[in-house]
């Protein structure tokens, strides 16, 4: 399975025409999946075209929680496109009205607490409970309750992708290893969330991950330039920086 980060706070190709801006996107070759859209429409839709992905490739839209960094470019994406589209999301999420004005053009699939495999195997991770780890610290913000996972059955383990990553890593990853009874982790790509936390909460979850030994972890966007430092150092090989313009294989 291939997968090309589209919108990130950074750029992998300084080569390229891609830009970058507070943000996520990255999309799914095999499944003609797009997951989230970034902040501005137009940077989605000018890295979607450096990085050869139609305005009209894509059959469904994941959107992982209601935040603008991920939601901001929908609209401009379903203006520029001609095809309806499928559009998955938390139903607290299209309670916001993100649709208005496309009903025509697009087909909404909200989901609630239970997950939805949308897929064979790929399954929405609706409301995801937070009972194995902390979410956040006090203060920060994050009892986002939209906040949901992509969860890929990959045979050789689980493969989870979050947007910010608001529920907490040990939540996203032990709720997916229950949803797809895989038994180990293969796979994380997303933001973590991590930008203001304290070094041991860092450490925490570097060494969660550690633990369960993944053969890929991209913690990139909203996990922040210390903890992907830090990260680097405790997951050696398995850690793979992000940035738009960034091709991962699963
Ligand atoms: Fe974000
Ligand atoms: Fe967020």
């Amino acid at each position: 399975m291939r997968l090309t980060i589209v919108v990130d706070n950074t750029v992998y190709s300084k080569a390229s025409e891609v830009r970058a801006e507070w943000g996520f996107s990255t999309y799914i070759h095999d499944l003609k999946l797009l997951y989230d859209t970034g902040a501005s429409g137009s940077t989605l839709l000018n890295n979607m075209d450096s990085l050869g992905i139609g305005v009209d490739e894509a059959d469904t839209i994941f959107l992982s929680h209601s935040h603008s960094d991920h939601t901001g470019g929908l609209r401009t994406l379903l203006r520029a496109r001609k095809r309806k589209v499928k559009v998955v999301a938390h139903e607290l999420v299209f309670k916001r009205g993100l649709l208005h004005g496309f009903s025509g053009s697009t087909e909404a699939i909200p989901v609630g607490d239970a997950p939805i495999e949308i897929f064979d195997g790929v399954i929405a991770s609706g409301t995801i409970p937070r009972k194995w780890g902390p979410s956040h610290p006090p203060g920060f913000g994050d009892e986002i309750r939209d906040d949901m996972a992509l969860y890929i059955k990959k045979g050789e383990g689980l493969a989870a992708i979050t947007g910010c990553g608001h529920a907490g890593t040990e939540n996203i990853v032990e709720y997916g290893l229950t949803v797809t009874k895989e038994k180990r982790l293969y796979a994380i790509i997303g933001g973590l969330h991590l930008m203001d936390a304290s070094n041991k909460r860092v450490e925490e979850v570097a060494f969660y991950l550690k633990g369960k030994g993944p053969r890929l972890v991209c913690a990139t966007h909203c996990t922040g330039e210390s903890a992907i430092e830090k990260m680097k150092g405790v997951l050696g090989g398995a850690f793979t920086e992000g940035g738009a313009g960034k091709t991962l294989t699963l």
